[in-house]
């Protein structure tokens, strides 16, 4: 093991941010098949029996087809060690996917080849624009009939305002695709169709006239072959690492997951051009990976997920230092030193214990509920990390229980449901009626289900007077207490205890807003 610095500079932190069924998972699982998969957290959208032994709620995943929860996975390839923080692409979950992204350092966008760019995609991008992160593209399914691929760049430069330099070019498309140019390296990459779609060794060829590329390829998909890379070399920038660091630009490879060809190249580009761990901001100062003491912030809470071990797991992202199992460690929100003795390597049935970890690492704390979402862990310093933000919920549904003897049981379940980042509660300053606040409608669903099956109690979704919900700040104390005043009917609190104002419809929002103009309305709070 090397010092911090060594450490992180062999890590690559990313996420994959994809439109659903662009290729996600079959992307994941070429790239843990062609690293060496240390850890796992459930094989990705586990199949077969490791599906079904999976905790009772996952049904709805499962019901449904879609990846739900996120997880981790990391593997290695050379010297470097991947961390692929998996997020989950419904578009309900979105939050969840945002706060997985503040805790990577680059992602990879992978593009349905004859889709293009789509809605989720698109949406995706914002939020890794909102931080600069440094997008590797990938144009997957090329083995099936796609798009043109300057079409795709030119997509990729307008929709996103994003510059695109093609790292690789492909040369024929659906039956007839043959494999790539490479180049940044003037590699010919092919795949033999007929021999179960084998990857054939890399050729080296010395720029575009190498008789190595008429001996490969027939006439015309060579004489077109030259053409393309003329013409991409003229019409495209060319690959700079410091712009593609900075997030304007992205190379572009192309590929197929499905049948392997141009995972190598792709994780050969992760190696070789994505940051390492970056250093983080907190509210005194920047954190760098290469310092010597521990220093790391939760962005995931994930609780009951064996519901033989009525714990919840927070997912810790390691920002400095080199941690070591039994570690004692500050908890900044409440000034507490908590001893590590039971971290893990995530959460996959099988449960392995963490005894160290490095900037760029994620370990999963279990603990009782003293761990929440932007909670800072440092080993004594007082500071805390920005930027793990709460989105403002899209949708407001009121809770009715079928027991009222159970109001107690409930208030617990929803406060721990919120903190593991599941919904957002409020609880109205008059009324005794919860209102639960989702980004989408099958939140709804996962939360009843949760309420029954983890904590056994029946419980229904009904519509709510509530439109919106907004955060309210004020830099006088004493207008914020006016404005209290004057609409004690529409302010709740959230499960943080923060004030939240929860108007009836857009009139009411807006309206409010003009008439109290030293109140800030937000839609968006950091935790602190
Ligand atoms: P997602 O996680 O982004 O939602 O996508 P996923 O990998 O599940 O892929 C969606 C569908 O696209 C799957 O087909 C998958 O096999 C297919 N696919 C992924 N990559 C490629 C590729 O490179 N080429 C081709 N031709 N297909 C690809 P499915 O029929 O929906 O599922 P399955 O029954 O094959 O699992």
């Amino acid at each position: 093991m090397g010092t911090p610095a060594e450490e992180a500079a062999r890590r690559r932190t990313f996420a994959i941010i994809a439109h659903p069924d662009a290729g996600k998972t079959t992307l994941t699982e070429k790239l843990l098949l062609f690293g060496g998969a240390i850890q796992a957290a459930g094989a990705v959208k586990a199949r077969g029996d490791a599906r079904r032994a999976r905790s009772d709620w996952m049904k709805i995943e499962r019901d449904r087809g879609i990846s739900v929860t996120a997880s981790v996975m990391t593997f290695e390839h050379n010297d470097c060690i991947f961390n692929l923080l998996d997020t989950p692409g419904h578009e309900d979950f979105s939050e969840d996917t945002y706060r997985v992204l503040t805790a990577v350092d680059s992602a990879v966008m992978v593009i349905d080849g004859a889709r293009g760019i789509q809605a989720q995609t698109r949406k995706l991008f914002e939020v890794c624009r909102l931080r600069d992160v440094p997008i590797i593209t990938f144009v997957n399914k090329f083995d099936r009939e796609s798009r043109d691929p300057f079409d795709l760049i030119q997509e990729i430069e307008e929709t996103l305002a994003l510059e695109a330099s093609p790292a690789s070019w492909p040369i024929g498309m659906g039956r007839d695709f043959r494999g790539c140019y490479d180049l940044l390296h003037d590699r010919l990459v092919l795949f033999d169709r007929g021999a179960g779609d084998r990857i054939l060794p890399a050729e080296e060829c010395h720029g575009l006239d190498d008789p190595k590329i008429d001996a490969a390829l027939d006439p015309v998909l060579a004489a077109k072959l030259r053409e393309d890379v003329e013409m991409a070399r003229g019409l495209c920038q060319p690959f700079d690492r410091d712009a593609y660091l900075a997030g304007h630009r992205t190379p572009v490879f192309f590929g197929s997951a499905l049948k392997n060809f141009g995972i190598g190249e792709l994780l050969d580009g992760l190696e070789r051009f994505a940051p390492s761990p970056r250093p983080q901001v907190a509210d005194t100062r920047t954190v760098a990976p290469a310092e010597t003491k521990v220093a790391g912030f939760v962005f995931k809470i994930q609780a009951n997920m064996d519901p033989n071990h009525r714990d919840r797991i927070a997912f810790l992202r390691l920002c400095a230092g080199h941690f070591r199992r039994g570690m004692k460690v500050k908890h900044v929100r409440s000034a507490k030193t908590m001893a590590i003795n039971a971290p893990v390597f995530f959460l996959a049935r099988d449960r392995e214990l963490a005894e160290e970890a490095f900037p760029g690492d994620i370990i999963g704390i279990p603990n009782h509920g003293s761990l929440r979402i932007g909670d800072t862990l440092t080993e004594g310093e007082d500071l805390r990390f920005l930027g793990v933000p709460s989105f403002a919920p899209e949708m407001l549904q009121r809770v009715r229980l079928e027991d009222p003897m159970r109001a107690k049981h409930l208030q617990r379940a929803l406060i721990q449901l919120a903190e593991e980042g599941a919904s957002q509660v409020f609880r109205p300053m008059i009324g005794s009626d919860w209102i639960v606040g989702v980004v989408g409608p099958l939140q709804f669903d996962v939360l009843s289900h949760r309420i029954a099956a983890e904590y056994d109690i029946r419980a229904r979704f009904e519509p709510a007077p509530v439109d919106a919900a907004r955060w309210i700040e004020a830099d006088d104390p004493k207008v914020l207490e006016r404005f209290v005043e004057a609409n004690r009917s529409a302010l709740a609190e959230d499960h943080d205890g923060a004030l939240v104002f929860l108007s009836r419809n857009a009139w009411h929002l807006r309206q409010t807003g003009e008439d109290w103009k030293d109140i800030r309305f937000n839609a968006i709070r950091e935790h602190r």
